[in-house]
Formats: structure tokens, C-alpha cells, sequence
């Protein structure tokens, strides 16, 4: 695999029953990249996400990321499932940004933090204490370090998830709708997060409907529909000229 291929997805299929969530998908993600993935509700985004950091096990095809398999490891010509050991060990180098924040609620945001810095990766709690501080800082949230969740806006828990998810210094996030629960107005305080998490170098998949954001953050784009990949391609050639009319449909439809 190029060396600058952080995932590379190929020919991944998912079925429910007889229903097919994920039709051959393929993507390639660089190092460093933001892509963003875009489509209708139903084509499969949340289903693609989950196969990456195996909350889903594919059905059919194959995810590298940093060149390693994904939920699989092959012997000669045949893949066998892995442990789940090792599937926490490839789970915990992806980061999750979820729609709704997913926090600890009897933990305070410091606390949300540092819990897997300590408990997944052997921090000593000085250590998780100082970065998670650090983090904090970054999301500016530093004043509300204490706070427990439910004292905190919408917007300020995804910041301390952002942060949670930092804190595990994954080689990749990905982030599900991340601003689509969110009151309008707290919508842009998250999304700056995220563009200066990608000004930092971080590799991220996000599926939104915010299309500013792909538009001023993306390096790329994908649009799905119905379990498909229908065009992906650098962020302005896909959102100022899709090769797809279908892409443009759904592109105009978000506008309006
Ligand atoms: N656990 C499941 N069991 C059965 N069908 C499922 C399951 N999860 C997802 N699906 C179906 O797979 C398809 C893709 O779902 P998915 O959640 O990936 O769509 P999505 O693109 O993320 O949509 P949205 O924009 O609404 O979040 C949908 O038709 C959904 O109903
Ligand atoms: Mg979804």
C-alpha cells in the first residue's frame, strides 16, 4: 500500500437480512486528510463509519487503516476473525464522535477524559490529568473541567467529546453527524474545533450535512446513496461541480 494511505476501503459490502446497507464501497483516505462524507438518510454513511471501527462487521470486502487489516488477519489465501483483544487494540487507535455526546454522565468532563488515557492505555493519572488540562484548554473549555455533563451545553459536550476522543491520540476520528443535535447557534462553536483538530494534521471522516464546513475543511467528498459510492473527488470539484447528477441534486437540496 502507498505509504501515505492512512484507510483504504475495498468492495465493502453489509447486508440486514436481505437488505444491502453497503454495495461494494471503496474510498481511500490520506494521512492527514479530512474527507467528508455526505448523502441521504439511509445511504449507508453511519453503517460505513461503524464497519471502519468494527461497532459492524462487514459482510463482504476488506478495510485497511495504517495498513493493517481491519477485524481480520489472513493466513495464505483464507481471513480469519480476530480476537476480540485485538479488536479493542484496533478499536482504541480510532477516535468516535457520535450525533448525541455519548459522555459518562456522572463524570465530570476531566474525568470523561482521562478515563481511557488511564484505564486503555496505562496513563498514570498525573500524566492523563496534565493532558487532559491541555485538551481542555484547546476546545476552550478549560473553566469547565469540573463540570458534569448534564451541566453542560450541547455544544460544550461535544467539545469535551472532541477532547475524550484526542485524548486517546488515535491515528484517525470519525465523526457520525456531530453538529446535527445541536441548537443552530451552537452548531459553528463545534465545527471550529474541528477545523483547527484538521489544521493540527488529524486524519478525519466526517459524515454532516454541513456542507460550509466540507466545503472550507475537506480535502474530499464523498456522496453515498443507497449503500453506494456515487462520486468522490476533491472537496471543490465535487460541491462546485459534481460529475453526478444525482450529487448535484442532493447538493442543491441541502442548500435550499
Ligand atoms: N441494525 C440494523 N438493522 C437493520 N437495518 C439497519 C440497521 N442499521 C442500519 N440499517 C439500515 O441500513 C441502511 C443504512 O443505514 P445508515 O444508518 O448507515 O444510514 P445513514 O446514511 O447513516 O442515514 P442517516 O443520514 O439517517 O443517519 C438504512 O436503510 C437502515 O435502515
Ligand atoms: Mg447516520
Amino acid at each position: 500500500m502507498k505509504q501515505d494511505i492512512l484507510v483504504k476501503a475495498v468492495d465493502v459490502t453489509k447486508n440486514y437480512g436481505d437488505f444491502r446497507a453497503l454495495d461494494k464501497v471503496s474510498l481511500e483516505v490520506m494521512r492527514g486528510e479530512v474527507n467528508c462524507i455526505i448523502g441521504p438518510s439511509g445511504s449507508g454513511k453511519s453503517t460505513f463509519l461503524r464497519c471502519i471501527n468494527l461497532l459492524e462487521r462487514m459482510d463482504g470486502g476488506a478495510i485497511w487503516v495504517n495498513d493493517e487489516l481491519v477485524g481480520y488477519r489472513r493466513e495464505g489465501n483464507n481471513l480469519h476473525q480476530i480476537s476480540d483483544a485485538d479488536i479493542s487494540r484496533q478499536r482504541r487507535r480510532i477516535g468516535m464522535v457520535f450525533q448525541r455526546f455519548n459522555l459518562f454522565p456522572h463524570k465530570t468532563a476531566l474525568e470523561n477524559i482521562i478515563e481511557g488515557p488511564v484505564h486503555v492505555l496505562g496513563q498514570s493519572v498525573e500524566q492523563a490529568r496534565e493532558r487532559a488540562s491541555l485538551l481542555l484548554e484547546r476546545v476552550g473549555l478549560a473553566a469547565k473541567a469540573n463540570h458534569y455533563p448534564a451541566e453542560l451545553s450541547g455544544g460544550q459536550q461535544q467539545r469535551v467529546a472532541i477532547a475524550r476522543a484526542m485524548g486517546m491520540q488515535p491515528d484517525l476520528i470519525l465523526f457520525d453527524e456531530p453538529t446535527s443535535a445541536l441548537d443552530p447557534e451552537l452548531v459553528s462553536e463545534v465545527l471550529d474545533v474541528m477545523k483547527d483538530l484538521a489544521a493540527s494534521g488529524m486524519t478525519m471522516i466526517v459524515v454532516t450535512h454541513e456542507l460550509g464546513f466540507a466545503r472550507n475543511v475537506a480535502n474530499t467528498v464523498t456522496f453515498m446513496e443507497a449503500g453506494k459510492v456515487v462520486e468522490t473527488g476533491l472537496a471543490s470539484e465535487v460541491l462546485s461541480a459534481p460529475k453526478s447528477a444525482r450529487t448535484a441534486e442532493f447538493i442543491k437540496a441541502v442548500h435550499s
